[in-house]
């Protein structure tokens, strides 16, 4: 099987600030969009990067000496609009494609893999999934709490999420609003997702908050 990986990576990354685009903001040197390359880059035999407009050069040269073969497009104004660019970019070999946020830049590659094993062995579309770790509850618009939600039955998605290109090129195809993911868009179609387990490292960096840990994270490594 032929495995991609799309990165959406279009996003301005308003929570975050800034006037650089999130995925080109550095993490102790180096952008989240290479960062998030290299996470799945020994998973994968190509990779598709959407960015914002005007940063195609500043992308090529971020991905310079990457793993595998990398091409750029640029994004559109919804994260599902930029995945649905880059899927029009994948060469034909492709069967199997990973979806993975630019903004996950310390994925570890063991989930990467084991995401990828799973669309191998036989599922049309995986998530990585982690614990729900606070007590959730639903609250109305005053703040006032409803309900506490069970949380035994509730779990956090993360990406990369992998899927058979027909099922993710239909998912995208059909699509009528608009997902914050894109297994979203293959449970709308009936489709059966299943997950495997993710991993902490993973979190989305949102807020200036996220940056501070991830530098934390990196400077413990070394
Ligand atoms: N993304 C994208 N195209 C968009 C919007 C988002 O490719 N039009 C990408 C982001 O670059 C990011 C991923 O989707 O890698 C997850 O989105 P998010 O964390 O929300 O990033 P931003 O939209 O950039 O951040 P914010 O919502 O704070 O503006
Ligand atoms: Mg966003």
């Amino acid at each position: 099987m032929t495995v991609a990986a799309i990165i959406p990576a279009a996003g301005s990354g308003k929570r975050l600030g800034g006037d650089t685009p999130k995925a080109f903001r550095l993490i102790a040197g180096t952008t989240l969009l290479r960062r998030s390359v290299d996470a799945v880059a020994t998973s994968v035999d190509s990779v598709v990067v959407a960015v914002p407009p005007h940063w195609c050069v500043a992308a090529q040269a971020a991905l310079a000496g990457a793993a595998c073969p990398t091409a750029v497009v640029v994004g559109g104004a919804t994260r599902q609009e930029s995945v649905f660019v880059a899927l029009t970019a994948l060469a034909p070999s492709v069967d199997v494609v990973l979806v993975h946020d630019a903004a996950r830049p310390l994925m570890p590659p063991a989930v990467v893999a084991a995401v990828v094993a799973a669309v191998h062995a036989g599922a049309a579309a995986v998530v990585p999934a982690v614990p729900v770790p606070d007590t959730v509850k639903s609250v109305d618009a005053a703040g006032r709490v409803i309900a506490t939600v069970d949380r035994t039955a509730l779990v956090a998605i993360q990406t990369p999420q992998g899927f058979r290109r027909d099922v993710l090129e239909r998912a995208h195809g059909v699509a009528s609003a608009v997902a914050t993911d894109d297994a979203a868009l293959v449970e709308a179609l009936g489709i059966p997702v299943v997950t495997v387990p993710g991993h902490p490292a993973g979190f989305k960096i949102t807020t200036p908050y996220d940056v501070v840990l991830a530098e934390a994270l990196l400077g413990s490594r070394t």
